[in-house]
C-alpha cells in the first residue's frame, strides 16, 4: 500500500487520494447549478446499490451548504465523495435519507452535526515538508530577522499538524535552538484535524521519509496504546498554538503582523472571488517584507493587485504605491 493510500485509510477518508488528484481540475470556479432532480442518484434497493437514498437535489443542497459555512466548491464529480463522506453521518443519526438528513441539518436541531458535517467534507491531505523548497526559503528568511525581534507565523489549513510542526523544526533548525524566538499560529477549520496537530502523535509511515537524524531530534518514542508511533518533542509543541479558524469569517481571532502566512493546498477549494477576498485580508496581516506562501497548483494572478508572485508559489504584498499604479518603492 502507498503512503497516499495508508494515509488516506488512516483518516477514514479514502476518497482524499481521488480527491487531490482531480483538485486542479476543479473547484477553481462554482459550478454551474445542476437541474437538481429527485430521481435517486443511487436507490436504496437497486441492485449494487447504495444504502441511502441520495438525489441530485440532495447534492445540490449539500453543496450550497458547504459553499457557506466553508467556502468549499465541489463540482458534480464529487457527488460520489460527498456520498462516501456523508453517509457515516447518516449511519450515525440512524437516518434513511440524504434529504431527512439535510433538513435537521438545515432546522439546527443538533447544532454539534454542523461540524461534523464540516469535518467529514474537508479533505485534509498533508505531510511533513511538503513542498520542500518553501521550507528553506522560510529558513533563510529567518535567519535574516531572528536577530531583530521575535517571529510570528501563521498557517491556515494546517490540517493534522504536519506543516506547522515543520515550520517548527525549520525555526529551531535556521535559529541554531530548540526555543527560537518563534511563535506559530496553526488554524484549520476542522476541529478534528486540529486535535490530531494538538496531540502531535503521528505513526511511523508518517515520518518514514524524514532525515533520521531530524527525526531522532524532534521526536521521541509514543508509549502505551501508541507504540509503534512517533511524538514531537514538547519544545515543537510550545512554538505552536492550534486554534479554529474558518477562512470564510468576518473575523479572524489573530493578531498581526505576521513575517510569514502560509497557506497551502486549501484556496484550490475555493472560487476566485473566494479566494480574492481572503488574500485582501490577508494583506494588511503581513508585514511589508514578509511573504505568503501557496501550494504548488495555486496561484493569485487575479489578485496582482494585492500580491506578485516572487516565484515557486511565493508570493509578496505589492507596496501602496504600486498597487495605485505608481512606480514605488516596496
Ligand atoms: C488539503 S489540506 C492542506 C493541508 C496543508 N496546508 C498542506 O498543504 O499540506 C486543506 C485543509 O484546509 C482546511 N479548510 C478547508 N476549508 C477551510 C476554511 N474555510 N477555513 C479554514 N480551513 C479550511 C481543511 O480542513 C484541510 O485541513
Amino acid at each position: 500500500m502507498t503512503e497516499e493510500k495508508k494515509l488516506a485509510r488512516f483518516f477514514g477518508k479514502e476518497d482524499v487520494l481521488e480527491s487531490a488528484r482531480h483538485s486542479s481540475l476543479h473547484a477553481v470556479q462554482p459550478a454551474p447549478r445542476l437541474s437538481a432532480s429527485v430521481e435517486p442518484i443511487f436507490k436504496r434497493n437497486d441492485i449494487g446499490a447504495r444504502e441511502f437514498e441520495y438525489t441530485e437535489r440532495d447534492f445540490e443542497r449539500v453543496r450550497t451548504l458547504i459553499y457557506k459555512r466553508a467556502g468549499i466548491s465541489l463540482t458534480p464529480a464529487k457527488q460520489d465523495m460527498v456520498y462516501s463522506r456523508l453517509a457515516r453521518r447518516l449511519r450515525a443519526k440512524k437516518m434513511t435519507y440524504f434529504r431527512e438528513y439535510l433538513d435537521a441539518l438545515e432546522r439546527n436541531i443538533d447544532p454539534a452535526e454542523w461540524e461534523a458535517f464540516v469535518n467529514a467534507l474537508t479533505t485534509n491531505l498533508t505531510s511533513f515538508f511538503r513542498e520542500a523548497h518553501h521550507f528553506d526559503i522560510l529558513a533563510d528568511n529567518l535567519r535574516k530577522i531572528s536577530e531583530k525581534r521575535p517571529i510570528k507565523i501563521w498557517c491556515n489549513a494546517a490540517s493534522t499538524g504536519e506543516e506547522p510542526y515543520s515550520l517548527a523544526i525549520t525555526a529551531c533548525e535556521a535559529l541554531g535552538s530548540m526555543t527560537p524566538p518563534v511563535h506559530i499560529i496553526a488554524s484549520d477549520l476542522d476541529t478534528n484535524v486540529l486535535k490530531h496537530g494538538e496531540r502531535g502523535i503521528y505513526t511511523a509511515d508518517r515520518v518514514d521519509r524524514m532525515e533520521p537524524a531530524r527525526l531522532q531530534k524532534f521526536f521521541i518514542h509514543a508509549g502505551g496504546e501508541q507504540a509503534g508511533s512517533v511524538r514531537v518533542r514538547p519544545e515543537l509543541q510550545r512554538l505552536i498554538s492550534f486554534r479554529q479558524i474558518n477562512l470564510l469569517d468576518t473575523r479572524w481571532d489573530l493578531q498581526g503582523p505576521f513575517d510569514a502566512i502560509f497557506c497551502r493546498n486549501v484556496m484550490i477549494y475555493f472560487d476566485k472571488p473566494t479566494q480574492y477576498a481572503i488574500l485582501e485580508r490577508f494583506a494588511p496581516l503581513l508585514r511589508p517584507e514578509g511573504l505568503l506562501y501557496a501550494g504548488h497548483s495555486e496561484n493569485f494572478m487575479h489578485a496582482a493587485k494585492i500580491f506578485r508572485s516572487m516565484g515557486r508559489t511565493v508570493y509578496a504584498k505589492v507596496a501602496p504605491a504600486d498597487a495605485s499604479g505608481k512606480v514605488g518603492t516596496a
